[in-house]
Parts: structure tokens; sequence; C-alpha cells
């Protein structure tokens, strides 16, 4: 290898990017919040605990439809605030509302407060999880998936500072986000809201998103940010049937060393709020989980702020989990496992949800004093979000909303995470003269690209898209000139009896137009869904898409395949036929401009798969899988292991080379650390990012141990001919593993360090 240019620059990835605290306040506050408590009366504690959603307090016409523009209902809005004394309010309507809609609905809940009407301000809820998906023209990021995909902290901060920016513009201080559940499970409808199947990956990304929402401060926010929520609470994402809000399983050892530790990482970053898990975890509601929600969470990490449930789930715990008799029943088990805030939501349930909890505490089913605990929670993140400041309300410069700089924050981040994942004879980047098809169901539309919580809850509706954005379609347009591309759907992905169900449609027009193509870039993927309506019976695409593929391949065309989906599909069938492969998975609103600068070369890709893309449709592997799983029955050798594609890959339009991978020793104590550094050069000729990947393996441990676990990443730009020296260290909390109850463990012996395929060795004693 020959080295042009060397540059060294100390990359130390594992002190973290932001040093914080964990939330919590001073004593003078502390204080206050306690004399505030102990003016209220019992309803106005109670309705503390109670959240309701927007719609409930809405006015309708005769026909019960939403007035347009929407306004409260003041008797609706006065029994709320004023008679039960409510602490909270969620969501939009059906649909996003633009920032008049959002000012005209806002102050009137603020001014509650300031006007004395209620003696607690009202703490409003949203999720802005891939930017303010419910404000007309706000910034829309990839979803968290494409996120992970970037292997960016520094991107995913800029993501929660821009998220922050314009909630706060749009009058809202607590964003239900970031999801901190791992995507283990890819039947999941909700696989596309996490940040991938690794703990470290997710818990480093998780932190820096949180401390975008939050700042740099862990007591009082600026009026740049928003309060975070960290979701679902834990063990949600693995739902044994894959279908939302069923049970999973998860044995102790893997709570310890995959579940729990974004949400540790989190919560020690300063996190304020937290939702919990409406599915049931080894047996026990999330919601009934005493053991997690309080004896770990407040007592054992110290969690200062509050606990909110999620849709509907203390009415669950008797009407779905079967563990209550009655609401009554379910109301005090949910408060005493620990959760502070009920999201009812809905009119007249929120009324019977405070009249039982009331009831409850003066029978003594509920203490007052675990009563005032989560009073004193909630009050604590209503005074560090500023509510009771009132001089907050003032006017705010955030001229910077929807800017430039914002759009191109978005865009980078939508380049940086759509992942190449084949280029056969190096096909790309195309030339801007070759004359293009753009084909398939996900091609010309913003939705496909943006999914669900987009707009409205299953972000399907395409009325409120945000103007001026580019679909696929219209941004390879834009790079070869309307002349040299055309657009036909070939097939289209529609709702049939609630599953999601795909037909090939003009045949004849795709093969008239293919025939006039050099390329074809073929756009395949899911229809835009979440939570229950995204349950699906198998993972494989579904089949007029593969169909439309291999006609496709038929034209004899070069084929560029672009998938457009919410969690890995199985395409196995159609995978050797394409020339290139592009994961995008949904890049959000400048999906479409990020995946053209990918094609044309105007940008090199970036992006890294932050899961295992299964190549079966009934084998579901992980990249830190023990050994026994590499055993093939078949051939008897370590060869069983078969993704499509390996976790950590993505391909680049230039080659880096990595030299000089060492250690700085290769014994050490409980008490030491390892330096760990290599060089990698760009040996192609187009700048480029990379990412350098650094796995620890355990050889031997009393229980099966991880075949390897992600241990510290960096991302890296590199020119042509330049070198970068990379330094990680490696402390010996990275050697732990957890026991079959759940503790950590370290023991002596064999570890391995990996770096891109290679491999050095050192002991522990
Ligand atoms: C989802 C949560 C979401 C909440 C409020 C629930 O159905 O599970 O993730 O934050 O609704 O919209």
């Amino acid at each position: 290898m020959k080295i042009y240019a060397i540059l060294c620059v100390f990359i130390l990835t594992n002190l973290s990017l932001f040093a914080q605290e964990r939330f919590e306040l001073d004593e003078k506050t502390e204080k206050k919040i306690n004399k505030i408590i102990s003016e209220l009366t019992l309803t106005e504690k109670v309705g503390q605990t109670c959240q309701v959603t927007l719609d409930a307090l809405l006015a309708r016409d005769e026909s019960g439809k939403l007035l347009d523009p929407i306004q409260f209902d003041p008797a609706k809005f006065n029994e709320a605030l004023c008679e039960y004394r409510i602490g909270s309010i969620l969501n939009v309507s059906s649909h996003t509302l633009t920032l008049d809609e959002w000012n005209n609905i806002l102050p009137k809940v603020n001014n509650a407060f300031l006007n004395k009407k209620i003696n607690v301000p009202i703490i409003y809820g949203i999720d802005a999880i891939h930017g303010v998906n419910y404000t007309v023209g706000a910034t829309l990021f990839p979803q968290e998936i494409g996120l992970a995909a970037t292997w960016n902290n520094k991107l995913s901060y800029e993501f929660g500072e821009i998220t922050a920016y314009e909630m706060r513009k749009t009058g809202l201080r607590w964003n239900f986000s970031p999801v901190l559940d791992l995507g283990r499970q890819p039947l999941w409808s909700r696989f596309f809201e996490t940040l991938g199947e690794d703990p470290y990956l997710a818990g480093e990304l998780g932190e820096s998103i949180v401390t975008g929402y939050q700042g740099s401060k862990y007591d009082f926010l600026d009026n740049y940010h928003v309060a975070s929520c960290l979701k679902h609470f834990v063990g949600y994402s693995m739902p044994q049937t894959g279908r939302d809000r069923t049970p999973a399983w998860i044995p102790q050892k893997f709570m310890t060393e995959l579940y729990l530790p974004p949400f540790k990482q989190s919560i020690d970053a300063g996190a304020m709020t937290l939702m919990i898990n409406s599915g049931d975890l080894n047996g026990v509601p999330g919601h009934a989980n005493k053991a997690l929600l309080t004896d770990l969470l407040k007592d054992e990490w110290g969690f200062k702020g509050f606990t909110v449930s999620d849709w509907e789930d203390f009415l669950m715990l008797e009407t779905v989990h079967n563990v209550a008799g009655d609401q009554s029943e379910a109301i005090a088990m949910a408060i005493n496992a620990g959760v502070d805030m009920s999201m009812v939501p809905n009119a007249p349930q929120y009324k019977e949800y405070c009249e039982v909890l009331l009831k409850c505490v003066e029978d003594g089913d509920v203490s007052i004093e675990r009563l005032e605990d989560a009073v004193k929670r909630i009050l604590r993140v209503k005074m560090a979000t500023g509510l009771y400041d009132k001089k907050t309300y003032k006017e705010t410069d955030y001229s910077e909303f929807a800017s430039e700089e914002f759009k191109n924050s978005a865009l980078q981040a939508a380049q940086e995470s759509i992942t190449l994942l084949k280029n056969d004879n190096a096909i790309l980047p195309l030339n801007k003269s070759t004359k293009v098809l753009v084909a398939g169901p996900t091609g010309n539309d913003l939705t496909f690209i943006n999914g669900a919580w987009t707009h409205s809850w299953q972000g399907v509706d395409d009325s409120y898209n945000t103007q001026n954005c580019e679909t696929i379609y219209t941004a390879i347009a834009k790079k070869v000139g309307e002349e040299n591309c055309q657009f036909s759907q070939g097939a289209e992905l529609v709702l049939n009896d609630g599953w999601e169900t795909a037909n090939l449609t003009d045949s004849v027009d795709f093969k008239s137009k293919a025939a006039n193509s050099d390329v074809i870039v073929l756009c395949i993927g899911e229809l835009p869904a979440t939570e229950k309506p995204g349950d699906i019976r198998s993972l494989r695409l579904l089949e007029a898409q593969s169909d439309l593929a291999k006609m496709a391949y038929r034209t004899g065309k070069p084929v560029v395949l672009v998938l457009v989906e919410a969690r890995p599909r199985v395409i196995h069938d159609i995978v050797d036929g394409a020339r290139a492969i592009f994961q995008t998975y949904l890049p959000g609103d400048y999906g479409g401009t990020a995946l053209a600068d990918l094609i044309f070369g105007d940008v090199n890709p970036s992006g890294k798969l932050p899961y295992t893309y299964p190549k079966y449709d009934g084998v579901i592997e992980y990249y830190d899988r023990p050994k026994s799983v590499d055993r093939s029955g078949k051939t008897n050798k370590f060869d069983a292991f078969d993704p499509e594609w390996e976790f950590g890959f993505g391909l680049s339009y230039t080659e880096f080379d990595y030299s000089n991978f060492t250690i700085d020793k290769t014994k050490m104590t409980r008490t030491d650390s390892i330096q760990v550094s290599v060089d990698v050069t760009n040996i192609g000729d187009r700048e480029g990012k990379e990412v350098i990947q650094l796995y620890l393996s355990d050889m031997k441990a009393s229980i099966v141990p991880a075949g390897k676990r992600l241990r510290r990443y960096a991302k890296i730009d590199l020119k042509p001919n330049q070198t970068k020296t990379v330094k990680f260290t490696i402390n010996s909390d990275d050697l732990q593993f957890s026991d079959t109850n759940g503790n950590w463990k370290i023991e002596n012996g064999q570890f391995q360090l990996e770096i891109n395929g290679e491999n050095l060795n050192f002991e522990l004693n």
C-alpha cells in the first residue's frame, strides 16, 4: 500500500460527545415544588396525572365532524382544565397543522395558567419523531432507522436540535421521542422507529438526539429546547409474534446486555421523561412492572423525571392483559407500579380515570405519598421546560424555522443514511447523460419516503406534504433533464381489508418506457404504516413487486433497485438480477434529492446498515450471535450465518485501506485501559466517508459469550490519498457481560479486537 499523505487525528470516541448529568433540579426549586403541591387540592393532584388527547377537547359540528380550522369547544375545554384539572394534553387532531393553526390552539392552553384559571400549567406532548411532523413546513429528517444508518453522532445531535427549535417555534415543549427500543424483530411494524439492532449504536445516537432536544443543560431548558421522552420502556420491540403490542420474552441476561443500556445512557444524559411499553414482558404488563419502573428506573438509576403511560394502557390492564378485575384495580396497579401520568386519553374515559383515582387515594389503595411523588416528578418537568416562567412566553426569535441551513442538515442526514448494498462492475455512479426510467410504487410519492407519523398517524394522506420537496422521480429528472427521464408506476401498493397488497398495474407502459431508456431505477418497498395497522404476516416483499423487478430484468436494461422500506423485507429472489441496490430506509422529505445525489455521484455513499438484513423469511440473525449460530448441519462447517447483508455493511464509490492496526498492550488489568489505533487511507479517486467499527469478542466465558459486540465507532471523511489515524480506548467495562440473573460480571481470559476483519488479541488478568 502506498501512503501519499499521513494525517493523524485522534478521535477519542469513547469519551461521550456530551458530558452530562442526570436531570435534577436544585434544592430551592424542589422546595418551591413542595410548596406548590402542599397548596393543591386532591382533585388537582389527581388531575396532574391525567393526559387527554386534543380531539377530546375540540368543537364538532352536528354530524360529529371536527370544525375546520379546529377550535376548542369552550365547555369541554373548561370541564377538562377547570373541573378535572388535567395536567397534560397530547397529539394533533387527524392531520398536521399550520403554524397559524397551532398558534390558535396552544396559547389558549398556556393562557389558562397565565390568567390564573388553573394553578398548574399544562404540558403538551407530541410525536415529533423525525422532525416536527405535525407542523406544516417543518424540516423532516430520515426516520430513526435511517438516522442510525448514518452512524453519525453529530448529525443525530443536529436532528435533535433542529427538531427542538422548530417545536418551540410551534409552541411545543415535550417530544415523545426518541424510540430506544432495539430493532431486532423485523416483522414489527415500528422497526423503522428504532436505531437498529445494536445497543451501543442506539445508545450513542440516542444520547446525541436527547442532548439535541434538551440542550447542554440538565435542569432548566432554554427557549430553543424541549423535554425528551424515551420510549417504550422496555422490551416493546421484541414481540414474539411480530405483531404490535404482543408479548415479549427476554431473559434477564439480555435485558441487561441489550435492551436496558440505551435507556440508562440517555437517562444519565439528562432525559426528563419516559414512556412505558404497551406490551407485556416476561408475563408482566409494562404498566404493572414495579421492578422495572420503581426499583430499577427510579430507585437504582435515580431517575427524577416522570413516566407516562402509552395510549389507553391503564385501561388495558383490565381489558387486554387481564391482570386487573376493574378500572379501579388497574389504575391503582399502574400508579403503584410507578407510572406517573396516564395517557387516558379520550373523553369521557378521562373523567372516570380522575374520579376513580381520587377514590383509590381516599380508600388508601394508592397512598397520598405515591400520588404526590408522581405530581412532584411532573412539576419538575413543568418547571424545567419553563412552563412556570412567565418571561419565556415573550417573543423569541425563531426565524431559522425551515431555513436552508436546517434543510441542508436533513439532506445531509438522508445522504449519509442511504446505504449502497450492491454495485456490480461499478455501474454507479451514473452519468448525467443517461436516459432513465424511474419506476415502481414508491418512486414518485413523498409519502412513501417519509413513512408513518408524517402529517398524520399512518402517514398515507398526501394532502399536507411539504411543498417543493422532490420525489425520487422528480429529483432524478432534475439531474438528467426531464426529456431524459420517464416515470412508470408498474405496480401499486394498496390496503385490502386492512392488509397491504401489491398489484401489477401498467406493464405495457412500463415496457415501452423501459425500451427507450438506458437504465431502470426501480423503487419498491412498503406502504407507510405503524403500530397495529402496520402488522404484516410475512417478511417477504409483496410478490407483485418482485414480479415487477423480474419484468425489469427481462428488458435487459441495467436495473438499480431502490428499497423504500420501514423494515428489511426479504428480497432474495431479486438480488442477483439487480446491478445495484440502495437501501433508503425512510429518508424523509429530502430523501429523493439525496438518492439522486448518490446515484449520480454528486455525493459518495457512506451509510452502513444498522441491522442484519435477512436473506430468508424464516431466519432472523444478528451480528452478535454466539458461535453456535454459525454451525451448519449441512456442511458441518461454521458457515451457517447467512444474511443477505451484514450489520455495518455499506459500499462506497471509493476504497479504503486499513493498516497499522495496533494495541498498546496485550495484557491488561481491571483498572487498565487499552489504546487501539488504526490508519485508514482513501485509495480511490473520490472523497468519501468511512465508518471505522471496533468489535470485541470474549473468547471464553462461564456462560455462552456473544460472538462479538460493537464497542466503538468513528465516522471520518477522507480525500483521495489521505490517511487518518483513528484511536479508540477500551476499558474493562467493555469486557463485561451479564450473568443469567442480569448482573454484570467480568472474567479474566483472552479477548479479541476486530477492525475491518483483522484481529488482535489481549488478555485480562
Ligand atoms: C404510541 C406512542 C405515541 C403515543 C402518542 C401511542 O399509540 O405507541 O409511541 O407516543 O401513541 O401518540
